[in-house]
């Protein structure tokens, strides 16, 4: 069919055209931004899940209902070995200045502001002095402010910058939402340092939250930082699609181009896509194209099935294998292998079921003292392509990974 009008969108944050199956966490955030407006104790929200089952796209959702109600928005992006400070100035600076127009003391925004470049500017505590080049300026045209959010203890510091910006939200009537993507990414200090912030604004009741999302293991790292992160975040689990959700992905969209699916169709996409909103979006992409006609069969299917595969092998898996040195791609190797044989004493039959496997069991396979494949482990981590969700355990964070590596020659 033409591909030109081609809905579906695989690609990394990419909104899908249709976003199925996420009723309840948007009704939940409706919930959450009413309470936090009216000055109600709520939780932050944490979302977890895999890669690909669309925590981006959901996490920009939630931040467009924000906005719906009139709410200053800012999202940052963590990236390992990065400061905190300078994308949580930029994020604050501009969810006020969404704010600014309905707020009836300019020079009240102009007083936040000034402690905002202050944080901004401030080098941590004992870190070097920063070089010239360095000298970031944050674009904010008020003289930086002395006293305030600019102590360089990062915990200090945030509580009060977050605090203020609370203000400037409550003088207007609404609320303030940082969106956090790839939470796990932020240092063990900047992790405690924003979980003492939440505790604090939830504490005084001031309408700002904090909405993060990552991976699965991102919970047992907000409460390595803070024991009391568990009653200060709400997690919620973002899975992949159960049927209903996963057809309604693929035909809503279809439907509005008058294209029909047979229901074989539809099954053979559902055992493909195992319901992960990225394959969905992948499959439904290359059928379209292969499909002659509508209703789509599930012969289309299968003919654009392995064009669906070839481009997830590139552009989904195996983007992600190249970061692995030589030695992280033999412990994976061993895990896929292993994850199989797991799989399989459960009863599982499909290969697809990557089960969590025991850190001692790689060392064994590959006949390795444990100790000396920590280093591959903790890098492989720190890249976000396995987590460890239990305790001597680890599962690969991209679904169907497992698969993707038996079937690459060694
Ligand atoms: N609810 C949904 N319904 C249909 N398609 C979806 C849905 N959520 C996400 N998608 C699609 O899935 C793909 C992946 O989404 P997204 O990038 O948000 O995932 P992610 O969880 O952030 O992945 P990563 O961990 O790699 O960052 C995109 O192509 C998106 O269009
Ligand atoms: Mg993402």
């Amino acid at each position: 069919m033409d591909p030109v009008r081609n809905p579906y969108a695989p690609g990394a944050g990419q909104r899908p055209p249709e976003l199925a199956g996420r009723g309840r966490e948007l009704d939940v955030f409706d919930v959450v931004l009413e309470r936090v407006a009216r000055g109600r104790p709520e939780r932050s929200l944490v979302l977890t899940g895999l890669r690909g089952v669309g925590k981006t796209v959901l996490l920009n959702t939630l931040r467009s209902a924000a906005i719906g109600r009139l709410w200053g928005t800012g999202k940052i992006e963590a990236r390992p070995d990065q400061s905190l400070r300078r994308p949580m100035a930029a994020a604050l600076h501009m969810a006020v200045r969404e704010l600014a127009p309905h707020h009836r003391a300019p020079d009240r925004i102009d007083d936040f502001l000034g402690v905002l470049k202050a944080f901004a500017q401030r080098a941590p505590i004992g870190g070097k002095s920063p070089r010239l080049r360095d000298r970031w300026q944050p674009g904010i045209d008020v003289a930086a402010t002395v006293g305030r959010a600019d102590s360089g203890d990062i915990e200090i510091d945030l509580v009060e910058l977050l605090g203020d910006a609370a203000d400037v939200a409550a003088d207007v009537g609404t609320g303030l939402a940082v969106f956090i993507d790839e939470m796990q990414d932020l240092g063990p200090e900047e992790v405690s340092a924003l979980c003492a912030a939440c505790h604090e604004l939830s504490q005084s009741g001031a309408p700002l939250i904090v909405v993060g999302a990552g991976l699965p293991h991102l919970p047992a790292v907000l409460s390595a930082a803070k024991s009391y992160s568990e009653r200060l975040f709400r997690y919620q689990r973002i899975d992949r699609l159960d049927r209903v959700a996963a057809d309604q992905a693929l035909c809503a969209p279809a439907g509005r181009e008058e294209v029909e699916y047979e229901q074989k169709a539809l099954d053979v996409l559902y055992e493909k896509s195992g319901g992960y909103p990225y394959f969905v979006q992948a499959y439904g992409k290359a059928t379209w194209d292969h499909a002659p006609r509508s209703p789509i069969t599930d012969a289309d299917v299968r003919v654009a099935a392995p064009e669906a595969e070839a481009e997830l092998a590139v552009g989904f898996f195996g983007s992600r294998f190249e970061r692995a040195t030589p030695a992280e791609r033999e412990y994976m190797r061993a895990m896929a292998g292993l994850s199989l044989a797991g799989a399989e004493s459960t009863g599982q039959t499909r290969d697809d079921m990557d089960v969590a496997v025991p850190t001692a069991e790689i060392a064994r396979a590959l006949g390795r003292k444990p100790a000396s494949l920590s280093p591959a482990r903790d890098a492989l981590i720190k890249k976000g392509l396995i987590y460890s969700g239990e305790r001597g355990t680890v599962a690969f964070t991209v679904p169907h990974f497992g698969r993707y590596l038996r079937t690459q020659p060694a």
